[in-house]
């Protein structure tokens, strides 16, 4: 299995919807808002945070040539980019607007390096925002380094419904201009 996929098992519909109930307790009906979702794989948590019907326009950025095609055939509303988020930041990017960051990379399958450059464009991005919520799924209770943690917080909630079971990631954060 490549690195960047991480599972061959899509996300579970209750996992889905708990990352999706992230993004709708942090945005709710106010305007100014924007989702990016990261690594959409076969849409599993798009179809999640599609049928939340929060007002923000979602854009989706996923690395693989053949799930672009997929996504774009299954969520013909939603903005997929195919690359790279780290390649990608300028189109992520509203200046000002409140941002949910939904990342499903597999933190732990990435070498170091590109670990460190996503984390790296995530920072970026949130910084570019007026207030920010990452939310990230994991199979373990813990994260792979001291920047993850500071990024992604302490704190992790189970999802048992999941194969593997997994653990949901979310932080906020408010960004002093
Ligand atoms: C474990 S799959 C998750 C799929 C789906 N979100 C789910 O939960 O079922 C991870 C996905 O992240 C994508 N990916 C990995 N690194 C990426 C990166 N730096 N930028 C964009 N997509 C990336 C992979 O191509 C893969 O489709």
């Amino acid at each position: 299995m490549p690195r960047r996929v991480g599972s061959v098992v899509p996300s579970s519909p209750q996992l889905a919807k708990r990352m999706a109930r992230e993004v709708a307790h942090f945005l709710g009906s106010k305007p100014g808002g924007r989702i990016v979702e990261v690594g959409a794989g076969t849409g599993a948590i798009t179809r999640a945070l599609v049928n939340s019907r929060t007002a923000a326009p979602l854009t989706v950025v996923e690395a693989d040539r053949g799930c672009c095609a997929y996504l774009r055939r299954h969520f013909p509303l939603v903005q997929v980019i195919e690359g790279l988020v780290e390649e990608n930041e300028e189109r992520l990017t509203t200046p000002g607007a409140r941002l949910a960051l939904v990342s499903s990379v597999p933190l732990f399958s990435l070498t170091g390096d590109q670990r460190t450059n996503v984390l790296a464009a995530y920072e970026r991005l949130i910084r570019r925002a007026s207030a920010a919520r990452i939310v990230q799924f994991t199979y373990a209770p813990w994260l792979p380094d001291q920047r993850a943690y500071s990024l992604l917080g302490r704190r992790a909630q189970s999802v048992w419904q999941n194969l593997p079971p997994a653990w949901v990631w979310s932080a906020t954060h408010q960004i002093s201009t």
